[in-house]
């Protein structure tokens, strides 16, 4: 649904802003004294851009590029995203900002006025319906399948203990436990975790720093060694886990525990480390980042042993 929406945003942007481009950086060409778009009287207003005198004398070079920068570009945008190609869906918010940046020239040019303000905006628009419609794309197209890790054995007196909410945390804890040899464990939440409301449910959970109700049915007395793999929500581990380790924090602290963060922004934060370590001791840190359904571990990672 979400795909589609914004897909749908996204074509109107592109064929708006790449007609407009196109017909207007014409006109200009037809009669390089703007008489067509009534702009004859704005070429005055050029003169504060470098190389005036020889590129702006007419609106010939200004056609030219409006063609180029915000015509061509967003006609092709256009037809990539008609033929549900995922290069459109990544040029989309790329020329929404291209607009953006060409708007700021015009408001350093010329005097204020409504029509740059609406482009401007206009600019936003794309660049965030093409941001939404490239992560929803992503999002359809990840994939994930439990039979690509045969070596998960859960005879193993390792844990992997997870939550997932779009099973990008399930990735990399299965990938993790193939690797380890061990066993894995999902904890899952009576609470409202899917689809966009399922987003904010999530956030106003992770905004308080809450616990969330769990389902556990598993014993962790039987492991000696627990590797505890978790989203980030709102700067902090994710409140089912939280759930996990307060409820549980007396049987971990006889454990060896590490513990693998899995966040969007390239950055762990601070205090998702300091809470964790408040409630429990922690042999290993990791750190993921995962962007547009790619994860990439932290090279480097100066939290591991802390
Ligand atoms: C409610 C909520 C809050 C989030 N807050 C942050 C955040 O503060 N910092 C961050 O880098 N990522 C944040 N994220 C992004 C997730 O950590 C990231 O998308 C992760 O890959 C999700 O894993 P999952 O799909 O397995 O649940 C948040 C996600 C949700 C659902």
């Amino acid at each position: 649904m979400r795909l589609k929406l914004f897909r749908g945003f996204s074509l109107f942007f592109t064929i708006f802003i790449g007609i407009g481009a196109f017909v207007g950086g014409i006109c200009m060409l037809i009669k390089p004294d703007g008489s067509i778009l009534h702009m004859e009287g704005m070429l005055v207003y050029f003169k504060v851009l470098p190389f005036s005198d020889v590129l702006f004398k007419d609106y010939i070079f200004s056609g030219i590029s409006l063609i180029i920068v915000n015509g061509i570009t967003n006609l092709i945008t256009f037809i990539y995203l008609l033929l549900n190609k995922k290069i459109g869906y990544i040029l989309t918010p790329i020329f929404g900002f291209t607009l953006m940046l060409w708007i700021c020239i015009q408001f350093y040019m010329f005097p204020k006025n409504i029509l740059d303000t609406l482009y401007f905006i206009f600019g936003i628009l794309q660049l965030l319906c093409g941001y939404i419609a490239l992560v929803s794309l992503n999002q359809e197209n990840f994939k994930f399948n439990e039979l690509d890790y045969p070596y998960i054995n859960n005879t193993s007196d390792t844990l992997v203990i997870y939550f997932s909410r779009m099973k990008y945390t399930k990735k990399i804890a299965y990938e993790i436990a193939n690797e380890a040899k061990c066993s894995i464990y999902e904890i899952t939440t009576p609470e409202r975790t899917n689809g966009t409301l399922g987003f904010w449910w999530c956030g106003r959970f992770g905004m308080h720093k809450w616990k969330m109700d769990i389902n556990l049915d598993i014993d962790i007395n039987k492991f000696s060694k627990i590797i505890i793999v978790t989203p980030i929500w709102v700067f902090r581990m994710c409140s089912p886990i939280r759930t996990f380790i307060i409820d549980n924090k007396d049987i971990l602290n006889t454990k060896d525990v590490s513990i693998i963060f899995n966040h969007f922004n390239p950055w762990l934060p601070k205090k998702a480390i300091s809470e964790v370590k408040s409630y429990i001791n922690i042999n290993n840190i990791t750190s993921f980042t995962t962007m547009l359904s790619h994860t990439f571990k932290k090279k480097n990672n100066c939290l591991s042993k802390s």
